[in-house]
């Protein structure tokens, strides 16, 4: 059988290229021939596009979802969601969480992708037993990352839990785009042999060996691969469908797409990107090959927040040193992989150790609650001495249990709290979620004015 293709462009195209900007009216223009196409799915929807619709184009992530429903008659559509944080950045209580996969299935997904910063597989329990009770897809996302612990029996040992937690499909989530030809060949083939779900993999081009990364992966039995139609491909994004349709017809593993769809949807899809490379959102910067990312194991996107965070501090000729800060800050707090939302704070630690002069002096609240186990289990233990420092010598109570555990249900006073604004509970989880931005644009949307945004040119917050 042929190896199925999931394609990108409409959710990490655009968030890999010109930080999730494309409006829903984009979103649409090359859908019903993208639907046509022969995918196994369209990633449609995820943490950024749902942000970027309240946050930049005042629209309402549910009516685009419904609207892509719509139109999309034969193929599934997929989203990304993560674990316990859904699409935010903070834990949500269990109740949230099982009323944002219900409602996300019901406007239109088929297959939830969820996946865990830390691959702590309690954070991922409630989204998985919510999926499977409202009878979506779930498929577990393992975020891949290279460090003494993240070895192929770490990845395949969790496999084998992810599998008997319930998870139908199980995906290699290389947000980086770190992981080397030859280590997907061992890494699938020993997937394989260890379980039954089928395989997918995510990676992205930005170091320059994505198309070889796919290739093995596919030669050793992935099944699924992820990648973006040619406007939305290439650079800081994924490989593109039609180079791989092209590489592999005729062959066993031919993903027999309608090369015809695919032609025709680029055409309107070329359009969009010309756009966003004229009004400057799409840098082609992002469009090039950045070796740099295999030399210090961090994805693109976080390259470039660092540099931004350093500009505008003035701090340029430390960027160097900042870069070298990164792997010591990932050790010492036991390796997280580099995703959202840990790239964010592994990359700002690393920043303050360097401009401040002294490590850890100054520490984010982020990264103190990381370490009191707010987060979930380190990958591997933390650095003992760097944990007195950033907690002091009081008892400061760290947690081991699964940090949603301490959790009241949240859905109903959320419901009270926004009553007089929100007119379903697709608009109580987007202020669960979202609180600031949400309340805002539902306060216009009630207001039905149409105000000019400032069209501020932001860092992409996303890595995934
Ligand atoms: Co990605």
């Amino acid at each position: 059988m042929g190896v199925k293709i999931v394609d990108t462009c409409l959710r990490d195209g655009h968030q890999s290229l010109f930080a999730t900007r494309m409006t829903t009216d984009e979103v649409l223009c090359a859908l019903s021939e993208l639907d046509k196409a022969g995918y196994y799915a369209l990633e449609v929807w995820g943490g950024a596009t749902f942000d970027s619709c309240l946050r930049f184009l005042n629209e309402d992530p549910w009516e685009r979802l419904r609207k892509v429903r719509a139109i999309c008659k034969n193929t599934k559509l997929q989203m990304l969601f993560r674990g316990q944080n859904i699409l935010g950045y903070k834990h949500y209580a269990d109740d949230v969480v099982d009323k944002f996969v219900q409602k996300s299935l019901e406007n239109g997904i088929d297959i939830i992708r969820v996946f865990d910063a830390l691959n702590d597989i309690r954070n991922l329990k409630q989204a998985v037993d919510s999926t499977n009770k409202y009878g979506g897809h779930c498929q577990i996302a393992l975020s891949y990352t290279t460090s003494p612990v993240h070895t192929v029996d770490y990845y395949v040992n969790l496999a084998k839990e992810v599998e008997k937690m319930g998870a139908h499909s199980l995906c290699i989530k290389d947000m980086a785009g770190v992981l080397l030809p030859e280590d997907a060949y061992e890494l699938f083939s020993k997937l394989k042999a260890n379980t039954k779900l089928p395989l997918e993999l995510h990676t992205h081009c930005t170091g320059g060996i994505a198309e070889m990364t796919v290739m093995k992966a596919i030669e050793a039995g992935c099944d699924i691969v992820d990648t973006a139609l040619s406007p939305l491909a290439g650079g800081t994004s994924q490989p593109c469908t039609e180079s791989l349709q092209y590489a592999l017809q005729g062959t066993k593993y031919d993903p027999k797409l309608d090369v015809k769809m695919l032609e025709a949807a680029a055409v309107k899809l070329s359009k969009v990107r010309e756009k966003y490379l004229a009004n400057g959102l799409l840098n082609p910067k992002a469009l090039g090959i950045n070796p740099n990312i295999l030399k210090y194991q961090v994805p693109g996107g976080m390259l470039s927040n660092l540099m931004n965070q350093l500009k505008s501090q003035g701090a340029m000729d430390k960027y160097e040193e900042v870069l070298k800060e990164v792997p010591r800050v990932r050790k010492d707090l036991g390796y997280p992989p580099l995703v959202t939302p840990l790239s964010q704070m592994v990359g700002t630690q690393a920043v303050m150790n360097i401009l401040s002069g002294e490590r850890y002096k100054i520490v984010p609240k982020e990264i103190n609650e990381y370490v009191r186990g707010l987060y979930g289990k380190s990958p591997a233990p933390i650095d003992e001495a760097v944990k007195k420092k950033i907690l002091g010598d009081g008892d400061v109570k760290i947690i081991t249990h699964r940090p949603a555990d301490d959790l009241e249900p949240q859905f109903e006073a959320y419901k009270e709290k926004y009553k007089d604004l929100v007119k379903s509970d697709e608009d109580v989880l987007s202020c669960a979620l979202f609180e600031q931005v949400a309340v805002k644009f539902l306060e216009n949307r009630d207001k039905k004015v149409s105000e000019d945004k400032d069209e501020v040119i932001e860092v992409n917050l996303y890595i995934g």
